[in-house]
Protein backbone atom coordinates (compact mmCIF):
# COMPACT_ATOMS: atom_id res chain seq x y z
CA UNK A 1 0.00 0.00 0.00
CA UNK A 2 1.29 3.11 -1.13
CA UNK A 3 1.87 5.69 1.91
CA UNK A 4 2.25 9.62 2.75
CA UNK A 5 4.37 10.78 5.34
CA UNK A 6 3.80 14.31 6.59
CA UNK A 7 5.57 17.29 5.52
CA UNK A 8 7.52 18.35 7.89
CA UNK A 9 8.32 22.22 8.16
CA UNK A 10 5.33 22.74 6.53
CA UNK A 11 3.04 22.24 9.46
CA UNK A 12 2.31 22.88 13.23
CA UNK A 13 2.49 19.47 13.62
CA UNK A 14 1.47 17.41 16.39
CA UNK A 15 1.44 14.16 17.37
CA UNK A 16 -1.75 12.64 16.57
CA UNK A 17 -1.72 10.00 19.75
CA UNK A 18 -0.79 12.30 22.01
CA UNK A 19 -2.99 14.98 21.01
CA UNK A 20 -6.12 12.40 21.37
CA UNK A 21 -4.78 11.80 24.84
CA UNK A 22 -4.35 15.53 25.66
CA UNK A 23 -7.23 17.24 23.90
CA UNK A 24 -10.20 18.49 25.78
CA UNK A 25 -13.37 20.60 24.33
CA UNK A 26 -13.10 22.53 27.70
CA UNK A 27 -9.52 24.07 25.98
CA UNK A 28 -11.44 24.98 23.06
CA UNK A 29 -14.06 26.89 25.01
CA UNK A 30 -10.71 29.16 26.43
CA UNK A 31 -10.16 30.88 23.16
CA UNK A 32 -13.82 32.42 23.05
CA UNK A 33 -14.55 36.09 24.48
CA UNK A 34 -18.19 34.55 26.07
CA UNK A 35 -15.90 32.11 28.29
CA UNK A 36 -15.29 35.38 30.00
CA UNK A 37 -18.06 37.62 29.67
CA UNK A 38 -20.63 35.00 29.03
CA UNK A 39 -22.16 37.16 25.65
CA UNK A 40 -22.95 34.55 22.77
CA UNK A 41 -23.14 35.33 19.34
CA UNK A 42 -21.06 33.14 16.65
CA UNK A 43 -21.24 37.00 14.89
CA UNK A 44 -19.24 38.91 17.41
CA UNK A 45 -16.79 36.14 17.87
CA UNK A 46 -16.13 35.73 13.79
CA UNK A 47 -16.42 39.38 12.98
CA UNK A 48 -16.94 42.08 15.53
CA UNK A 49 -13.91 40.73 17.93
CA UNK A 50 -11.36 41.29 15.38
CA UNK A 51 -12.97 44.49 14.05
CA UNK A 52 -12.25 45.65 17.92
CA UNK A 53 -8.77 44.43 17.61
CA UNK A 54 -6.61 47.84 16.64
CA UNK A 55 -4.14 45.60 15.10
CA UNK A 56 -6.93 43.22 13.01
CA UNK A 57 -9.61 45.82 12.20
CA UNK A 58 -8.27 46.79 8.76
CA UNK A 59 -7.24 43.53 7.73
CA UNK A 60 -8.63 41.68 4.90
CA UNK A 61 -11.72 39.38 6.29
CA UNK A 62 -12.93 38.92 2.84
CA UNK A 63 -11.24 39.32 -1.06
CA UNK A 64 -14.20 38.71 -3.16
CA UNK A 65 -13.65 38.72 -6.91
CA UNK A 66 -16.15 37.19 -9.81
CA UNK A 67 -15.73 38.19 -13.21
CA UNK A 68 -17.78 41.56 -13.65
CA UNK A 69 -16.98 42.62 -10.06
CA UNK A 70 -14.23 42.78 -6.94
CA UNK A 71 -14.31 43.76 -3.51
CA UNK A 72 -12.13 43.52 -0.58
CA UNK A 73 -13.97 44.06 2.86
CA UNK A 74 -12.10 44.47 6.16
CA UNK A 75 -13.11 43.08 9.58
CA UNK A 76 -13.89 46.68 10.45
CA UNK A 77 -16.26 47.35 7.19
CA UNK A 78 -18.06 43.76 7.73
CA UNK A 79 -18.66 44.73 11.17
CA UNK A 80 -20.17 47.63 10.17
CA UNK A 81 -22.23 46.36 7.31
CA UNK A 82 -23.61 43.34 9.20
CA UNK A 83 -24.44 46.24 11.92
CA UNK A 84 -26.31 48.12 9.37
CA UNK A 85 -28.56 44.83 8.00
CA UNK A 86 -29.42 43.83 11.54
CA UNK A 87 -30.61 47.33 11.84
CA UNK A 88 -32.63 47.03 8.39
CA UNK A 89 -34.29 43.38 9.96
CA UNK A 90 -34.87 45.01 13.13
CA UNK A 91 -36.38 47.92 11.68
CA UNK A 92 -38.99 45.57 9.38
CA UNK A 93 -39.97 43.74 13.03
CA UNK A 94 -37.03 40.80 12.81
CA UNK A 95 -37.33 38.64 16.15
CA UNK A 96 -34.91 35.96 17.73
CA UNK A 97 -35.19 32.61 16.31
CA UNK A 98 -37.26 33.72 13.03
CA UNK A 99 -35.84 31.91 9.71
CA UNK A 100 -34.31 34.60 7.63
CA UNK A 101 -33.53 33.32 4.08
CA UNK A 102 -30.66 34.57 1.92
CA UNK A 103 -31.21 33.34 -2.18
CA UNK A 104 -28.15 35.66 -3.70
CA UNK A 105 -25.58 34.83 -5.90
CA UNK A 106 -21.94 34.52 -3.60
CA UNK A 107 -21.35 38.16 -3.45
CA UNK A 108 -20.16 40.44 -0.64
CA UNK A 109 -23.85 41.65 0.36
CA UNK A 110 -24.37 38.16 1.30
CA UNK A 111 -21.88 37.98 3.62
CA UNK A 112 -23.42 41.31 5.35
CA UNK A 113 -26.80 39.88 5.49
CA UNK A 114 -25.53 36.58 7.14
CA UNK A 115 -24.09 37.92 10.03
CA UNK A 116 -26.60 40.70 10.45
CA UNK A 117 -29.41 38.19 10.70
CA UNK A 118 -26.99 36.45 13.25
CA UNK A 119 -26.72 39.41 15.11
CA UNK A 120 -30.27 40.04 15.87
CA UNK A 121 -30.34 35.98 16.95
CA UNK A 122 -32.38 35.05 14.19
CA UNK A 123 -31.86 32.06 11.89
CA UNK A 124 -30.07 32.23 8.47
CA UNK A 125 -30.87 29.85 5.69
CA UNK A 126 -28.79 29.95 2.64
CA UNK A 127 -29.78 28.80 -0.52
CA UNK A 128 -27.73 27.70 -3.77
CA UNK A 129 -28.37 30.11 -6.17
CA UNK A 130 -28.93 27.66 -8.73
CA UNK A 131 -32.33 26.89 -7.08
CA UNK A 132 -35.64 26.22 -9.03
CA UNK A 133 -39.22 27.35 -8.19
CA UNK A 134 -39.68 23.72 -6.44
CA UNK A 135 -36.74 23.60 -4.69
CA UNK A 136 -37.37 26.91 -3.28
CA UNK A 137 -40.77 26.43 -2.61
CA UNK A 138 -40.35 23.41 0.12
CA UNK A 139 -37.72 25.30 1.92
CA UNK A 140 -39.71 28.20 2.68
CA UNK A 141 -42.60 27.09 3.09
CA UNK A 142 -41.23 24.21 5.50
CA UNK A 143 -39.13 26.80 7.55
CA UNK A 144 -41.91 29.32 7.77
CA UNK A 145 -39.47 31.73 6.50
CA UNK A 146 -40.87 35.40 7.42
CA UNK A 147 -38.32 37.63 5.09
CA UNK A 148 -35.81 36.33 2.06
CA UNK A 149 -33.22 38.29 1.00
CA UNK A 150 -33.00 38.01 -3.03
CA UNK A 151 -32.18 39.63 -6.28
CA UNK A 152 -35.34 41.06 -8.59
CA UNK A 153 -33.44 38.18 -10.98
CA UNK A 154 -34.04 35.23 -8.49
CA UNK A 155 -37.09 36.71 -7.40
CA UNK A 156 -38.76 35.16 -10.29
CA UNK A 157 -38.23 31.57 -8.68
CA UNK A 158 -39.86 32.57 -5.23
CA UNK A 159 -43.80 31.29 -5.65
CA UNK A 160 -45.17 33.64 -3.69
CA UNK A 161 -48.20 32.73 -3.80
CA UNK A 162 -47.17 29.71 -1.86
CA UNK A 163 -45.76 31.38 0.83
CA UNK A 164 -48.05 32.54 3.30
CA UNK A 165 -45.29 32.92 6.07
CA UNK A 166 -43.06 35.08 3.81
CA UNK A 167 -43.61 38.68 5.05
CA UNK A 168 -40.73 40.71 3.52
CA UNK A 169 -38.58 40.27 0.56
CA UNK A 170 -34.95 42.70 0.86
CA UNK A 171 -33.71 43.12 -2.68
CA UNK A 172 -30.18 43.41 -3.40
CA UNK A 173 -30.07 45.15 -6.86
CA UNK A 174 -32.70 47.20 -7.13
CA UNK A 175 -36.49 47.65 -5.84
CA UNK A 176 -39.22 47.85 -8.98
CA UNK A 177 -42.08 46.56 -6.95
CA UNK A 178 -44.58 48.94 -5.41
CA UNK A 179 -45.74 46.99 -2.33
CA UNK A 180 -43.89 47.53 1.13
CA UNK A 181 -43.63 43.97 1.09
CA UNK A 182 -40.54 44.65 -0.93
CA UNK A 183 -37.21 46.43 0.75
CA UNK A 184 -34.60 47.99 -1.01
CA UNK A 185 -31.16 46.74 0.15
CA UNK A 186 -29.26 50.02 -0.98
CA UNK A 187 -30.93 52.61 0.39
CA UNK A 188 -31.96 51.16 3.59
CA UNK A 189 -28.28 49.90 4.44
CA UNK A 190 -28.07 53.68 3.60
CA UNK A 191 -29.92 55.11 6.14
CA UNK A 192 -29.57 52.62 8.51
CA UNK A 193 -26.25 52.99 11.58
CA UNK A 194 -23.70 50.96 11.65
CA UNK A 195 -23.84 50.19 15.26
CA UNK A 196 -26.40 47.47 16.35
CA UNK A 197 -26.28 45.91 20.10
CA UNK A 198 -25.71 42.44 19.38
CA UNK A 199 -28.96 40.14 20.45
CA UNK A 200 -26.56 37.34 23.12
CA UNK A 201 -27.74 34.25 22.84
CA UNK A 202 -27.63 31.11 24.31
CA UNK A 203 -24.83 28.33 23.22
CA UNK A 204 -27.69 25.62 22.02
CA UNK A 205 -29.59 28.48 20.53
CA UNK A 206 -30.14 28.13 16.68
CA UNK A 207 -28.10 29.70 14.11
CA UNK A 208 -28.77 28.06 10.86
CA UNK A 209 -30.74 25.81 9.08
CA UNK A 210 -29.08 23.24 6.13
CA UNK A 211 -32.23 21.63 3.88
CA UNK A 212 -30.57 18.08 2.82
CA UNK A 213 -31.36 15.38 1.10
CA UNK A 214 -32.27 11.93 2.62
CA UNK A 215 -34.24 8.84 0.05
CA UNK A 216 -36.76 9.01 1.60
CA UNK A 217 -39.54 13.06 1.85
CA UNK A 218 -38.78 16.34 0.56
CA UNK A 219 -35.58 17.62 2.13
CA UNK A 220 -35.38 17.71 5.93
CA UNK A 221 -34.03 21.29 7.79
CA UNK A 222 -30.67 20.20 9.86
CA UNK A 223 -30.94 22.71 12.09
CA UNK A 224 -27.50 23.74 14.11
CA UNK A 225 -26.71 26.29 16.40
CA UNK A 226 -24.08 28.65 17.80
CA UNK A 227 -22.42 25.98 20.01
CA UNK A 228 -20.78 24.72 16.73
CA UNK A 229 -18.34 27.52 17.29
CA UNK A 230 -16.22 25.37 19.32
CA UNK A 231 -15.26 22.63 16.68
CA UNK A 232 -15.28 25.33 13.90
CA UNK A 233 -12.91 26.77 16.09
CA UNK A 234 -10.88 24.17 16.41
CA UNK A 235 -10.78 22.00 13.41
CA UNK A 236 -9.73 25.16 11.86
CA UNK A 237 -6.37 25.06 14.24
CA UNK A 238 -5.56 21.34 13.62
CA UNK A 239 -7.26 20.21 10.35
CA UNK A 240 -6.69 23.51 8.13
CA UNK A 241 -3.81 24.46 10.02
CA UNK A 242 -4.93 28.17 9.93
CA UNK A 243 -2.18 30.68 11.21
CA UNK A 244 -2.31 34.53 11.23
CA UNK A 245 -0.78 35.34 7.80
CA UNK A 246 -2.60 32.91 5.66
CA UNK A 247 -5.10 33.75 2.55
CA UNK A 248 -7.65 31.07 2.37
CA UNK A 249 -9.44 29.72 0.12
CA UNK A 250 -12.85 27.27 0.15
CA UNK A 251 -14.34 27.08 -3.18
CA UNK A 252 -17.68 25.72 -2.14
CA UNK A 253 -20.87 27.99 -2.08
CA UNK A 254 -22.59 29.43 1.38
CA UNK A 255 -25.44 27.44 0.06
CA UNK A 256 -24.29 24.08 1.22
CA UNK A 257 -22.94 23.27 4.65
CA UNK A 258 -19.27 23.33 3.80
CA UNK A 259 -19.48 26.96 2.28
CA UNK A 260 -20.70 28.23 6.10
CA UNK A 261 -18.80 26.21 8.36
CA UNK A 262 -15.30 26.30 6.39
CA UNK A 263 -16.10 29.04 3.51
CA UNK A 264 -17.37 31.83 6.75
CA UNK A 265 -16.96 30.45 9.98
CA UNK A 266 -13.67 28.33 10.31
CA UNK A 267 -11.71 30.82 9.10
CA UNK A 268 -12.97 34.34 10.56
CA UNK A 269 -13.39 32.50 14.05
CA UNK A 270 -9.50 32.85 13.39
CA UNK A 271 -9.39 36.46 11.89
CA UNK A 272 -7.97 34.57 9.14
CA UNK A 273 -8.10 36.19 5.34
CA UNK A 274 -10.73 34.95 3.06
CA UNK A 275 -10.81 34.37 -0.88
CA UNK A 276 -14.55 34.18 -2.30
CA UNK A 277 -15.00 33.84 -5.90
CA UNK A 278 -17.95 34.13 -7.92
CA UNK A 279 -18.90 32.80 -10.96
CA UNK A 280 -18.32 29.71 -12.79
CA UNK A 281 -14.82 26.67 -12.61
CA UNK A 282 -12.71 26.43 -14.73
CA UNK A 283 -9.43 25.30 -14.10
CA UNK A 284 -7.46 28.97 -15.62
CA UNK A 285 -9.98 30.34 -13.27
CA UNK A 286 -9.03 28.67 -10.65
CA UNK A 287 -5.72 28.28 -10.65
CA UNK A 288 -5.74 32.08 -11.78
CA UNK A 289 -7.65 32.93 -8.71
CA UNK A 290 -4.41 31.24 -6.13
CA UNK A 291 -1.76 32.95 -7.86
CA UNK A 292 -3.62 36.22 -7.63
CA UNK A 293 -4.16 35.69 -3.87
CA UNK A 294 -1.52 34.20 -3.02
CA UNK A 295 -3.44 31.17 -1.35
CA UNK A 296 -1.97 29.63 0.70
CA UNK A 297 -4.40 26.83 2.53
CA UNK A 298 -7.30 25.44 -0.34
CA UNK A 299 -10.08 23.47 0.54
CA UNK A 300 -11.94 21.96 -2.43
CA UNK A 301 -13.72 18.92 -3.19
CA UNK A 302 -12.98 15.75 -5.77
CA UNK A 303 -15.23 16.59 -8.04
CA UNK A 304 -13.24 19.79 -9.17
CA UNK A 305 -9.86 18.13 -8.41
CA UNK A 306 -10.33 15.41 -10.81
CA UNK A 307 -11.34 18.19 -13.58
CA UNK A 308 -8.20 19.52 -12.74
CA UNK A 309 -6.34 16.28 -13.45
CA UNK A 310 -7.98 15.72 -16.87
CA UNK A 311 -6.99 19.59 -17.45
CA UNK A 312 -3.37 18.49 -17.33
CA UNK A 313 -0.29 19.51 -15.70
CA UNK A 314 0.70 22.55 -18.47
CA UNK A 315 -2.09 24.57 -17.26
CA UNK A 316 -0.48 24.30 -14.06
CA UNK A 317 2.56 25.42 -15.05
CA UNK A 318 0.96 28.66 -16.39
CA UNK A 319 0.37 29.88 -12.83
CA UNK A 320 2.63 30.73 -9.81
CA UNK A 321 0.84 28.60 -7.01
CA UNK A 322 3.78 28.50 -4.75
CA UNK A 323 1.94 30.47 -2.30
CA UNK A 324 -0.13 27.46 -1.55
CA UNK A 325 1.22 25.32 1.61
CA UNK A 326 -2.20 23.00 2.38
CA UNK A 327 -4.78 21.30 0.16
CA UNK A 328 -8.42 19.57 1.77
CA UNK A 329 -11.02 18.10 0.16
CA UNK A 330 -14.62 17.08 1.35
CA UNK A 331 -17.51 15.81 -0.30
CA UNK A 332 -17.08 12.44 -1.91
CA UNK A 333 -14.24 9.77 -1.94
CA UNK A 334 -10.91 11.33 -2.59
CA UNK A 335 -9.39 8.99 -5.65
CA UNK A 336 -5.97 7.70 -4.88
CA UNK A 337 -5.26 8.97 -8.23
CA UNK A 338 -5.86 12.58 -7.63
CA UNK A 339 -3.48 12.25 -4.51
CA UNK A 340 -0.57 11.04 -6.61
CA UNK A 341 -1.30 14.12 -9.07
CA UNK A 342 -1.16 16.60 -6.27
CA UNK A 343 2.33 15.27 -5.11
CA UNK A 344 3.15 15.91 -8.84
CA UNK A 345 1.30 18.48 -9.43
CA UNK A 346 1.85 21.02 -6.37
CA UNK A 347 4.49 19.03 -4.52
CA UNK A 348 1.75 18.52 -1.85
CA UNK A 349 -0.42 16.13 -0.24
CA UNK A 350 -4.28 16.29 -0.57
CA UNK A 351 -5.95 16.09 2.71
CA UNK A 352 -9.64 13.78 2.66
CA UNK A 353 -11.96 15.34 5.43
CA UNK A 354 -15.13 13.26 6.25
CA UNK A 355 -18.01 14.72 7.28
CA UNK A 356 -22.08 15.36 6.31
CA UNK A 357 -24.42 18.93 7.02
CA UNK A 358 -25.93 16.85 9.62
CA UNK A 359 -22.31 16.59 11.69
CA UNK A 360 -21.65 20.47 11.13
CA UNK A 361 -18.32 20.15 11.08
CA UNK A 362 -15.08 17.89 10.16
CA UNK A 363 -14.98 14.53 11.96
CA UNK A 364 -12.96 12.18 10.28
CA UNK A 365 -9.77 13.52 8.80
CA UNK A 366 -5.96 13.58 7.94
CA UNK A 367 -4.51 15.84 9.99
CA UNK A 368 -1.28 17.28 8.77
CA UNK A 369 0.33 14.87 11.06
CA UNK A 370 -0.99 11.96 9.82
CA UNK A 371 0.77 9.72 7.50
CA UNK A 372 -1.33 9.39 4.56
CA UNK A 373 -3.06 6.29 3.18
CA UNK A 374 -4.56 7.12 0.18
CA UNK A 375 -8.41 5.99 -0.18
CA UNK A 376 -8.67 6.06 3.31
CA UNK A 377 -10.58 9.29 4.89
CA UNK A 378 -8.27 9.32 7.93
CA UNK A 379 -8.34 9.23 11.48
CA UNK A 380 -11.52 10.67 13.75
CA UNK A 381 -10.75 14.05 14.96
CA UNK A 382 -8.84 14.40 18.59
CA UNK A 383 -12.44 14.45 20.90
CA UNK A 384 -14.37 12.16 18.32
CA UNK A 385 -15.44 8.93 19.01
CA UNK A 386 -15.73 7.22 15.00
CA UNK A 387 -16.50 3.62 15.07
CA UNK A 388 -18.15 0.98 12.72
CA UNK A 389 -21.55 -0.65 13.80
CA UNK A 390 -23.74 -2.99 13.36
CA UNK A 391 -27.49 -2.38 12.74
CA UNK A 392 -28.49 -2.19 16.48
CA UNK A 393 -25.28 0.13 17.29
CA UNK A 394 -22.45 -2.52 18.77
CA UNK A 395 -19.13 -2.13 17.78
CA UNK A 396 -17.29 -4.04 15.02
CA UNK A 397 -13.61 -5.43 15.10
CA UNK A 398 -11.03 -3.48 12.55
CA UNK A 399 -11.49 -4.32 8.33
CA UNK A 400 -15.25 -5.46 9.05
CA UNK A 401 -17.91 -3.43 7.06
CA UNK A 402 -20.88 -1.65 8.98
CA UNK A 403 -22.32 1.86 9.51
CA UNK A 404 -19.83 4.69 10.05
CA UNK A 405 -21.01 6.13 13.77
CA UNK A 406 -20.17 8.94 15.70
CA UNK A 407 -20.79 8.91 19.55
CA UNK A 408 -23.88 11.54 20.12
CA UNK A 409 -22.41 14.97 21.66
CA UNK A 410 -19.69 16.26 19.78
CA UNK A 411 -19.99 20.36 19.64
CA UNK A 412 -21.37 21.33 15.91
CA UNK A 413 -23.88 17.95 15.82
CA UNK A 414 -27.42 19.32 14.39
CA UNK A 415 -29.91 19.31 17.03
CA UNK A 416 -33.03 19.25 15.34
CA UNK A 417 -34.68 18.33 12.05
CA UNK A 418 -36.95 21.27 11.73
CA UNK A 419 -40.35 19.93 12.93
CA UNK A 420 -39.73 16.33 12.67
CA UNK A 421 -38.23 15.43 15.66
CA UNK A 422 -38.68 11.26 15.16
CA UNK A 423 -36.68 12.05 12.12
CA UNK A 424 -33.71 13.54 13.93
CA UNK A 425 -34.08 10.83 17.07
CA UNK A 426 -34.27 7.96 13.84
CA UNK A 427 -30.26 9.07 13.19
CA UNK A 428 -29.53 7.64 16.96
CA UNK A 429 -28.91 3.87 17.82
CA UNK A 430 -27.75 2.57 21.49
CA UNK A 431 -25.87 5.97 21.45
CA UNK A 432 -24.24 6.41 18.09
CA UNK A 433 -25.49 8.60 15.37
CA UNK A 434 -25.59 6.42 12.39
CA UNK A 435 -24.19 8.23 9.08
CA UNK A 436 -25.41 5.91 6.60
CA UNK A 437 -22.52 5.87 5.16
CA UNK A 438 -21.00 2.65 5.00
CA UNK A 439 -16.96 1.70 6.10
CA UNK A 440 -14.24 -0.18 7.76
CA UNK A 441 -11.37 0.90 10.13
CA UNK A 442 -8.33 -1.14 9.51
CA UNK A 443 -6.28 -2.36 12.41
CA UNK A 444 -4.17 1.08 12.56
CA UNK A 445 -7.51 3.16 13.02
CA UNK A 446 -7.74 4.58 9.43
CA UNK A 447 -11.21 4.65 8.36
CA UNK A 448 -12.07 3.58 4.38
CA UNK A 449 -15.39 5.03 2.70
CA UNK A 450 -17.22 1.66 0.81
CA UNK A 451 -20.50 3.72 -0.04
CA UNK A 452 -23.86 5.22 0.78
CA UNK A 453 -26.27 2.50 2.58
CA UNK A 454 -28.92 4.37 1.80
CA UNK A 455 -30.72 5.70 -1.56
CA UNK A 456 -28.84 8.94 -1.55
CA UNK A 457 -27.09 10.00 -4.54
CA UNK A 458 -23.84 11.78 -4.42
CA UNK A 459 -23.31 13.62 -7.71
CA UNK A 460 -19.99 16.32 -8.30
CA UNK A 461 -20.07 15.82 -4.34
CA UNK A 462 -23.85 17.14 -4.06
CA UNK A 463 -26.21 15.71 -2.29
CA UNK A 464 -29.33 15.06 -4.20
CA UNK A 465 -32.62 12.65 -2.60
CA UNK A 466 -34.35 10.73 -5.38
CA UNK A 467 -37.64 11.00 -3.85
CA UNK A 468 -37.39 14.80 -5.18
CA UNK A 469 -36.60 13.82 -8.63
CA UNK A 470 -38.96 11.37 -9.10
CA UNK A 471 -41.57 13.79 -7.48
CA UNK A 472 -40.65 16.45 -10.37
CA UNK A 473 -40.60 13.85 -12.70
CA UNK A 474 -44.37 12.67 -12.30
CA UNK A 475 -45.62 16.32 -12.34
CA UNK A 476 -44.06 16.10 -16.13
CA UNK A 477 -47.50 15.48 -17.74
CA UNK A 478 -45.94 12.41 -19.73
CA UNK A 479 -44.29 10.56 -17.02
CA UNK A 480 -46.24 8.03 -15.06
CA UNK A 481 -44.06 6.32 -12.81
CA UNK A 482 -40.40 7.43 -11.85
CA UNK A 483 -37.32 5.33 -10.48
CA UNK A 484 -34.01 7.73 -10.00
CA UNK A 485 -30.82 6.01 -8.88
CA UNK A 486 -26.99 7.20 -9.11
CA UNK A 487 -25.45 5.55 -11.88
CA UNK A 488 -21.18 5.70 -10.88
CA UNK A 489 -19.39 8.01 -13.07
CA UNK A 490 -15.62 8.19 -13.40
CA UNK A 491 -15.74 12.41 -13.25
CA UNK A 492 -18.85 12.85 -11.25
CA UNK A 493 -18.92 10.39 -8.64
CA UNK A 494 -22.24 9.63 -9.82
CA UNK A 495 -24.88 11.02 -11.91
CA UNK A 496 -28.65 10.99 -12.04
CA UNK A 497 -30.10 8.19 -13.76
CA UNK A 498 -34.24 7.87 -14.70
CA UNK A 499 -36.10 5.34 -15.05
CA UNK A 500 -39.88 6.15 -16.30
CA UNK A 501 -43.19 5.24 -17.18
CA UNK A 502 -45.12 7.12 -20.09
CA UNK A 503 -48.70 7.92 -19.93
CA UNK A 504 -51.19 7.09 -22.54
CA UNK A 505 -50.94 8.99 -25.36
CA UNK A 506 -47.50 9.73 -25.27
CA UNK A 507 -44.61 7.99 -27.35
CA UNK A 508 -40.86 7.50 -26.91
CA UNK A 509 -38.88 10.19 -28.78
CA UNK A 510 -35.89 12.29 -28.43
CA UNK A 511 -37.60 15.16 -28.29
CA UNK A 512 -39.51 14.03 -25.30
CA UNK A 513 -36.91 12.72 -22.95
CA UNK A 514 -35.13 16.22 -23.62
CA UNK A 515 -38.49 18.03 -22.47
CA UNK A 516 -38.71 15.72 -19.12
CA UNK A 517 -34.95 16.70 -18.66
CA UNK A 518 -35.68 20.66 -19.50
CA UNK A 519 -38.61 20.21 -16.63
CA UNK A 520 -36.69 18.55 -13.91
CA UNK A 521 -33.87 21.68 -14.83
CA UNK A 522 -35.84 24.15 -14.69
CA UNK A 523 -38.36 23.32 -11.99
CA UNK A 524 -35.97 21.76 -9.75
CA UNK A 525 -32.21 22.61 -10.20
CA UNK A 526 -29.90 22.26 -12.98
CA UNK A 527 -27.50 19.59 -10.08
CA UNK A 528 -30.79 17.32 -10.07
CA UNK A 529 -31.97 16.80 -13.45
CA UNK A 530 -31.05 13.52 -14.83
CA UNK A 531 -28.43 13.09 -17.18
CA UNK A 532 -29.89 9.78 -18.34
CA UNK A 533 -33.78 8.85 -18.76
CA UNK A 534 -34.66 5.64 -19.64
CA UNK A 535 -38.34 4.46 -20.74
CA UNK A 536 -39.36 1.43 -18.99
CA UNK A 537 -43.04 -0.56 -19.21
CA UNK A 538 -42.94 -1.12 -15.12
CA UNK A 539 -41.18 0.27 -12.23
CA UNK A 540 -39.89 -2.03 -9.96
CA UNK A 541 -42.03 -1.42 -6.40
CA UNK A 542 -42.88 -3.77 -3.23
CA UNK A 543 -46.22 -4.69 -2.48
CA UNK A 544 -46.49 -1.74 -0.11
CA UNK A 545 -45.71 0.32 -3.63
CA UNK A 546 -41.89 1.48 -2.43
CA UNK A 547 -40.28 1.98 -5.85
CA UNK A 548 -37.20 -0.86 -5.43
CA UNK A 549 -34.44 1.50 -6.36
CA UNK A 550 -31.50 -1.00 -5.20
CA UNK A 551 -33.25 -3.40 -7.99
CA UNK A 552 -33.34 -0.97 -10.47
CA UNK A 553 -29.61 0.03 -9.59
CA UNK A 554 -28.44 -3.68 -9.60
CA UNK A 555 -30.21 -4.70 -13.38
CA UNK A 556 -28.55 -0.82 -14.38
CA UNK A 557 -25.19 -2.02 -13.58
CA UNK A 558 -25.77 -6.00 -14.47
CA UNK A 559 -25.17 -6.97 -10.78
CA UNK A 560 -27.04 -9.89 -8.84
CA UNK A 561 -30.40 -8.97 -8.07
CA UNK A 562 -30.64 -9.88 -4.10
CA UNK A 563 -33.46 -10.72 -2.88
CA UNK A 564 -36.76 -10.00 -4.61
CA UNK A 565 -39.43 -11.48 -2.47
CA UNK A 566 -41.25 -8.00 -1.85
CA UNK A 567 -41.34 -7.34 -5.21
CA UNK A 568 -44.84 -6.57 -6.61
CA UNK A 569 -46.57 -8.94 -9.53
C1 LIG B 1 -22.19 12.69 2.46
C2 LIG B 1 -22.60 13.95 3.16
C3 LIG B 1 -20.14 18.28 4.61
C4 LIG B 1 -19.36 17.77 3.52
C5 LIG B 1 -20.01 17.97 2.19
C6 LIG B 1 -21.07 16.94 1.88
C7 LIG B 1 -20.26 11.91 1.43
C8 LIG B 1 -18.57 13.49 2.44
C9 LIG B 1 -16.73 12.38 2.12
C10 LIG B 1 -15.42 11.83 2.01
C11 LIG B 1 -16.37 9.92 1.00
C12 LIG B 1 -17.80 11.62 1.62
C13 LIG B 1 -20.79 10.86 2.40
C14 LIG B 1 -21.58 11.68 3.39
N1 LIG B 1 -18.93 12.35 1.83
N2 LIG B 1 -17.24 13.53 2.61
N3 LIG B 1 -14.34 12.49 2.46
N4 LIG B 1 -15.29 10.60 1.45
N5 LIG B 1 -17.62 10.39 1.06
O1 LIG B 1 -22.08 16.99 2.85
O2 LIG B 1 -24.10 16.92 1.36
O3 LIG B 1 -24.27 16.37 3.81
O4 LIG B 1 -23.14 14.82 2.20
O5 LIG B 1 -21.18 12.99 1.51
O6 LIG B 1 -21.61 9.94 1.73
O7 LIG B 1 -22.57 10.92 4.07
P1 LIG B 1 -23.46 16.33 2.56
Amino acid sequence: MQRIPAQDGKFNLQNYESMREKFSWEDVKKHFSWNTTGKVNMAYEAVDRHAEDPNKKDKAALLYSSPDREENVTFDALRRQSNQFANVLKKHGVQKGDRIFLFLPRSPEFYAAFFGILKTGAIAGPLFEAFMEQAVRDRLQDSEASMLITTPELLERVPQEDLPDLEKIVLVGGNNETSDKYIDYDSEMKAASTDFDIEWVALGDGMLIHYTSGSTGKPKGVYHVHNAMIQHYATAEWVLDLREDDVYWCTADPGWVTGTSYGIFAPWLHGVTNVIRGGRFSPDDWYGTIDKYNVSVWYTAPTALRKLVSAGEDVVKKYDLSSLRHVMSVGEPLNPEVITWGLKAFDLRIHDTWWMTETGAQLIVNLPSLEIRPGSMGKPLPGIEASIVDNEGNELPPNQMGNLAIKRGWPSMMRQIWKRPEKFESYFVNGWYVSGDSAYKDEDGYFWFQGRLDDVINTSGERVGPFEVESKLIEHPAVAEAGVIGKPDPERGEIIKAFITLNEGYEDSEELLEDIRQFVKTGLSAHAAPRELEIKDAIPKTRSGKIMRRLLKSWELGLPTGDTSTLEE
